[in-house]
């Protein structure tokens, strides 16, 4: 199983949410999203988890990351709830690590992550929203080190997206072919 981190990061600060909001949207930005995880396993952090609306997102396997041994999702059949970094999916070739903060780093600090699909956004941060910024610094300095860029930068609506495997893994074809065609529309 390789395991892909698909984040979108403020470029200067590395601030991925305030609160618990994404401080901005861009709609090109989330479509990618849904192209790139659709049909496929996440994993999310319940406060990401929480964030989604309904508790949910159509189509896909969600992982709920928690302490809470008692958490209840909202679909039984297709979410699932794990207590630590251990308890994905053996059977599925891929999974999507989907944040927040708290999963990015647990997942990046232990070396988990094979992929990254890093997208940085150049705009202005929503100052309206309450609450403490929550950035990923610790994962792009881990990135900038352990990991190789093999994709050139594809930049739409302000957001730039490249993609990054951990130096010595060799990806298949298939996820590679899959993630051009969702990420750079390229065949
Ligand atoms: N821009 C993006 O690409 C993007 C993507 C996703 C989310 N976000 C943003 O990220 C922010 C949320 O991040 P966050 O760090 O606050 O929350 P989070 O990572 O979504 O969720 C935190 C939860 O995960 C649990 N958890 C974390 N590591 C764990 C581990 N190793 N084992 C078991 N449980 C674990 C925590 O438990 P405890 O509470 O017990 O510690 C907590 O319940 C929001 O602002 C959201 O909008 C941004």
């Amino acid at each position: 199983m390789l395991s892909v981190a698909v984040w979108c990061r403020h470029e200067k600060d590395c601030i991925i949410g305030i609160g618990p909001k994404i401080p901005w949207f861009i709609k090109s930005d989330l479509q990618r999203f849904r192209r790139i995880t659709s049909g496929a396993s996440i994993v999310a952090g319940q406060t990401t988890y929480e964030s989604f609306p309904n508790r949910t997102l159509p189509n896909r396997k969600i992982y709920v990351l928690t302490f809470d041994k008692n958490y209840k999702v909202s679909d039984e059949n297709n979410h699932f709830v794990i207590n630590d970094l251990t308890q994905l999916p053996k059977d599925a070739e891929v999974v999507y690590i989907c944040g927040g903060a708290s999963v990015y780093k647990a997942f990046m600090k232990s070396g988990l992550v094979d992929v990254v699909v890093d997208s940085c956004y150049h705009g202005k941060l929503d100052e309206s929203l309450v609450g403490n910024p929550v950035d990923i610094h610790e994962c792009i300095d881990i990135m900038n080190q352990n990991y190789e860029k093999i994709s050139k930068d594809y930049l739409e609506d302000d957001v730039t997206t490249a993609i990054f495997v951990k130096k010595g893994i060799k990806i298949s074809d298939n996820l590679l072919e899959h993630l051009n065609i969702s990420i750079f529309n390229v065949k």
